[in-house]
């Protein structure tokens, strides 16, 4: 029997995301014991022990549907920014926040402009409102802000930054993200997603956004998340801040219990775990540092990076580098769905995962241990 009910045409031409392969499907298909996931920029260190004791407390609120604006968490998020709680929204991930953007702001035909390169989730979001998407080129391999202003038009919704940017793990400075907030139509909210904020905000020229260009700018939306930094990455949190009217749209469309009790719980805990995040950031730090080091040395071409990953360029395919890295048990990203073939994304580890990669590397290019 055929299936005759088609979904909406923006859905017909939706491509998925494709998460990074997980530790457990590798141990199926190839039969490894041991494997080292870096394709997904989690935590290394696992998660804020503070976060995870208050996730253990709220194991006994279960049979109990949680409160579906996370009060005390926005409330918790709003003191730590100094903000109001009215400008925080909290979402299960801020990958949420980005599919609420899209659907709360987005007609068919309206447009939505990124960088090429940028983190593959706005396209994908705003193409399955049936938006039209306009990808501007990157200029060393970092988002071109001046020319996403160009690009911008009286149908332009959204604008989408990651800063910094997966894969390419660059950043936009305050200059230029000012630059593109006087620059772009005030009818075009622009959204500016942090993801990566732990690891960069000590650079000099990165942006400070929260509370200042919030305060500054009704069209800009910042957006955090738990998953890296505080290594909650399976827990599902992220949040948004910008006007209380455009989180008021936002709060509105959300699922009504949209993050879980112990979620909301733990994640009050992980703000006041400053020892962990610094602890993560000067491990990521020193860690990334020799990794770079190492990967030039095999000869392989590595991007400045303000993340916890690097952006690496290949002397073979990136798949094909991809595939014979699983075979050593080491799990990195392809790149194919972001156009790029011959680079690969590999997460930052702890010392000992990242000898496991670079020992996997030599096997596979025949160096010498
Ligand atoms: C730039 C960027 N934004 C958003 C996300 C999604 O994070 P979350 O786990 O909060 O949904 C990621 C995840 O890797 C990311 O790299």
């Amino acid at each position: 029997m055929a299936f005759l009910i088609p979904p909406r045409r923006a859905i017909r031409d939706a491509f998925p995301y494709q998460p990074g392969k997980s530790i457990a499907s590798v141990q199926r298909e190839l039969g490894l014991k041991s494997v080292v996931k870096l394709a997904s920029n989690e935590n290394p260190l696992g998660s804020a022990p503070r976060a995870l004791a208050a996730y253990r407390r709220a194991e006994k609120l279960n049979a109990l549907y949680p409160e579906g604006a996370s009060p005390e968490l926005r409330a918790a998020l709003a003191r730590h920014h100094g903000v109001a709680a009215e400008s925080v929204i909290v979402g299960n991930g801020s990958d949420e926040i980005i599919r609420l953007l899209c659907e709360a702001f987005l007609e068919p035909d309206d447009e939505v402009v990124v960088s090429q390169h940028a983190f593959i989730r706005f396209k994908q979001q705003a193409s399955m409102m049936g938006a039209r998407v306009i990808e501007t080129p990157m200029t060393d391999w970092t988002h071109d802000l001046a020319l996403m202003a160009k690009a911008t038009s009286p149908r332009t919704k959204l604008l989408f930054v990651a800063n910094p940017n997966n894969p390419t793990g660059t950043f936009n400075t305050q200059d230029e993200i000012e630059g593109l907030l006087d620059a772009a139509p005030k009818t075009a909210l622009v959204v500016l997603d942090e993801a990566y904020w732990h690891y960069a905000r000590r650079i000099a020229g990165y942006p400070k956004s929260l509370p200042e260009l919030a305060a500054r700018h009704e069209n800009l939306v910042v957006l955090r998340t738990f998953s890296k930094a505080y290594g909650l990455a399976g827990l599902r949190v992220g949040y948004g801040v910008g006007d209380p009217e455009l989180i008021g749209w936002l709060d509105r469309i959300r699922m009504p219990f949209n993050v879980s009790l112990p979620a909301q719980q733990a994640c009050v805990e992980a703000l006041k775990d400053e020892a962990f995040v610094k602890r993560s950031v000067a491990l990521n730090q020193a860690q990334r540092e020799f990794v770079v080091r190492a990967l030039g040395d095999l000869g392989f071409g590595v991007g400045e990076s303000a993340t916890n990953f690097v952006f690496v360029r290949a002397p073979l395919p990136g798949r094909e580098l991809f595939k014979a890295l699983l075979r050593q048990g080491v799990i990195v990203r392809p790149l194919d769905e972001y156009g790029l073939p011959q680079h690969v994304r590999i997460s930052i580890g702890t010392a000992a995962q990242n000898k496991a990669l670079l020992s996997g590397l030599k096997q596979i290019l025949a160096v010498p241990a």
